[in-house]
């Protein structure tokens, strides 16, 4: 086991469902992302596909993809408790237009074709503010070229959170790679949430500390 699967390991454990939430994580079966999806390709081109890396509990996808039936939300967390929040919400509205993958977005990202997403959201990742840390960060080198492969032409890409250092690492990465354009023209770009996509349980904690947080948003080019 290396130490990245020790850290997932030891954050799976860290605390048990209780017997009801147990049951509702045995509903990840209807719901949970299976890899023949990817083979319908006339599917990426009549919809829009969007992919949540890091969903917490859910509140984003899910309050977009109540508003938005005929788009299709993909949810990666290997959070169990958090799957089981999510699960609960689709499962009381039955929407039929998300599906979760529950485990590491590593193992996920290698293993999809080229140019599906319309969109992808990272809303604030573990920040690993350390600098011994770095390596444990999501924004790399390589992701970037991953995230590049996956979005569609012109896709975006939305990145908050409220760790400076994070902000900064992942735009210095993003500028010496090039491969997209970063959208912002004025302080109000990058100091306001998006419209659409405000609200998430770490943006409140951020905020209810009076923490700056800081919303990146990037076009592929
Ligand atoms: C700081 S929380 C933010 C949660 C949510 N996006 C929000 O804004 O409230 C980061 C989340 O990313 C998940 N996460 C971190 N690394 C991951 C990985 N490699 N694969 C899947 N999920 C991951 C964690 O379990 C955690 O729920």
């Amino acid at each position: 086991m290396n130490s990245a699967e020790k850290f997932i390991s030891v954050k799976g454990r860290s605390r048990s469902l209780s017997t009801q939430q147990k049951e509702i994580f045995l509903l990840l079966k209807n719901y949970e992302l299976n890899f023949s999806f990817f083979k319908n390709k006339n599917l990426f081109k009549t919809k829009k596909i969007f992919l949540e890396i890091g969903f917490g509990s859910g509140e984003i996808i899910f309050r977009e993809a109540k508003k938005n039936p005929d788009h299709i939300y993909i949810g990666v967390e290997y959070y169990k408790r958090g799957v089981t929040q999510l699960l609960k919400k689709i499962n009381d509205e039955k929407l039929k237009n998300i599906k979760i993958f529950h485990g590491d977005v590593h193992k996920l990202l290698t293993k999809l074709p080229r140019e599906i997403f319309d969109e992808i959201w990272l809303f604030f990742p573990d920040p690993w503010p350390k600098k011994k840390h770095e390596k444990r960060r999501f924004i790399q080198k390589k992701i970037i070229g991953d995230l590049h492969y996956l979005i569609k032409p012109k896709g975006k890409l939305f990145i908050s959170s409220d760790d400076t250092n994070y902000i900064s690492w992942t735009l210095s990465l993003f500028l010496l790679m090039d491969k997209f354009d970063w959208l912002a023209f004025q302080p109000k770009d990058w100091r306001n949430p998006n419209n659409d996509y405000f609200g998430s349980r770490y943006e409140k904690k951020a905020a209810l500390k009076n923490k700056v947080s800081y919303f990146l948003k990037f076009k592929k080019k």
